[in-house]
Order: C-alpha cells, then structure tokens, then sequence
C-alpha cells in the first residue's frame, strides 16, 4: 500500500470532519456531533434560513468563533505535505472550516463552500468575513439578508467544482478519503467515477465507505497521516504490512 502512494503522481485527497475532530471541531454524525444536538433541516438548509434566519446566523456565528480559537491539526499539516510531493494532487474537503488552506493546501475544492465567507441573498455578492460579527442576521450593503457562503442540504453543487473532482477521481492513481462517514452521498459518487484508482481510508472506525476502499488504515487521523507523510518521504514511519 506504501509503495502504491510512494510511486503514484496522481493523488486525490478527500476529507470530512474527522480531519478537524483532533482541532476540536465537533462532527457531524456520532457520539457528540452536531446532527445529535440539532435538526439538519432546521440550520443547514434554505427552508430553515427562511424561518428563522436568526438561528441559523447564531449557529454560524457560534461555529466560526470555535473555529477562530482552534488551529489545523497534524493531519491537515500532513496534506500539506503531501501536495508538494504529487506533481498531480487536488484535495476535495467537505469541510467548511478553511484549516486545509490556513495549514499550506493551495490545490483545493471547498466543495461545501467556506464559513470564513458571507453571499447575498439577493446579489449573490460574496465577500470575506472580516472581523467578529456584532448584530445577526447579518445584512449585505444593498439591505438584503447574508448567508454563509455554504452549501446547505437541498442545494445543488457548483458544476463546475463537481466537474473537477469528478475528473481528478476519473484519472487518479490513488485516492485517500480521510474522517468521512460517507453519509452525503459526494464521495460515493467521486468513488464510483475512479477508473484505475485504489482507494486508502483513514476512519476512527469502518464507515459507508469501507466496502469500496482497498485498504482501512483505522486510528486518527492526526497520528495516521504525519505517519504515512513520513512514509511517503523515506521507507520508515508506518508499518506497512500490505506492502
Ligand atoms: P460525519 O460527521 O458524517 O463523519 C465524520 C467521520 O469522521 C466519521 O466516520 C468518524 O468515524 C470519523 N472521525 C471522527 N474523528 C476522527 C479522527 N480523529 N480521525 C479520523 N476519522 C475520524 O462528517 P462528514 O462525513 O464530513 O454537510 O459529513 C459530510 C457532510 O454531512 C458535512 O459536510 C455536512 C454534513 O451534514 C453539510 O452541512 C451540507
């Protein structure tokens, strides 16, 4: 299994929220996630913003703030790492987080958007947030309500992010799925268009996903990818019996 990563050029990454469990940043499904405690449909969709705009700008606020005194986690640090090892790397996250570019990544689909960024509800201008919000629901200049720039259940995704990680599963020699349950359906479908691929998990535990994969590498994966940067760079780090 090393050796296939070691002598692949073409490396998709795929990551959820496990990759930020280490950071501190709560998941989404499982003991302790977010869709424990809330109604998906009642913060992360259209339908839901327009009940209770208020809400759902609390969540966002509250999850951002969380976000701001965190930091990446070893395993963001190690996909960074490994971008500037592949000559052909794209990394599809997703989380909405930004910690995969604040730790290095730069070839990067945010394919769920990003929580650091606000859209009008009418314009659709997009623009960064600056500075801690003081009044929610937070309103564009032109008076309309804000939203995240996110993708919410019921949304379609950007065509043409899709189409780029569709094309880079298409070709690549190996992709590692990262702290994904699999329970949204886009990495199924990004395995389903894999022509030569293998597929590497790196999960706490067999999720959805492991049925396709070729290999589970089950653990952390703040302690199991710094150990697989590692064996990627030199022939030590990871025991590797699959080899
Ligand atoms: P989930 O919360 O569904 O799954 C998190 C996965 O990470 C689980 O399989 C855990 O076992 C695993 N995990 C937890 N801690 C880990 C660790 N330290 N190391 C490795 N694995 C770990 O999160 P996602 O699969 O990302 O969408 O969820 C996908 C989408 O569903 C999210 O982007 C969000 C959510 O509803 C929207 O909001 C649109």
């Amino acid at each position: 299994m090393l050796e296939l990563l070691r002598q692949s050029k073409s490396l998709l990454v795929i990551t959820g929220a496990g990759v930020s469990a280490e950071s501190g940043i709560a998941t989404f499904r499982g003991a302790g996630g977010y869709w424990e405690k809330f109604k998906a449909e009642e913060l992360a969709s259209p339908q839901g913003f327009q009940r209770d705009p208020r809400l759902v700008w609390r969540w966002y606020h509250e999850r951002r703030e969380k976000i701001r005194q965190q930091a990446p986690n070893p395993a963001h640090r190690a996909l960074a790492e490994m971008e500037k090892l592949k000559p052909d790397f794209l990394l599809v996250t997703q989380n909405v987080d930004g910690y995969h570019s604040q730790a290095g990544n730069r070839k990067m689909i945010e394919i769920h958007g990003n929580i650091w960024r606000l859209r009008c509800t009418r314009e659709h201008k997009v623009w960064e947030v600056q500075e801690a919000l003081q009044e929610l629901p937070v309103r564009c200049s032109c008076g309309a309500l804000a939203r995240p720039d996110v993708l919410w259940f019921g949304e379609m995704y950007h065509p043409v992010l899709l189409t780029q990680a569709r094309q880079a599963a298409h070709h690549a020699q190996v992709i590692l799925i990262v702290g994904t349950s699999g329970m949204v359906g886009l990495t199924a479908g990004l395995l389903a268009e894999q022509q030569q691929g293998q597929v590497i998990e790196v999960n706490l535990e067999p999720s959805e996903l492991t049925e396709t994969a070729d290999f589970l590498l089950q653990g952390p994966a703040g302690q199991i990818l710094p150990r697989l940067l590692t064996g990627l760079k030199n022939r030590e780090g990871i025991n590797d019996d699959t080899e």
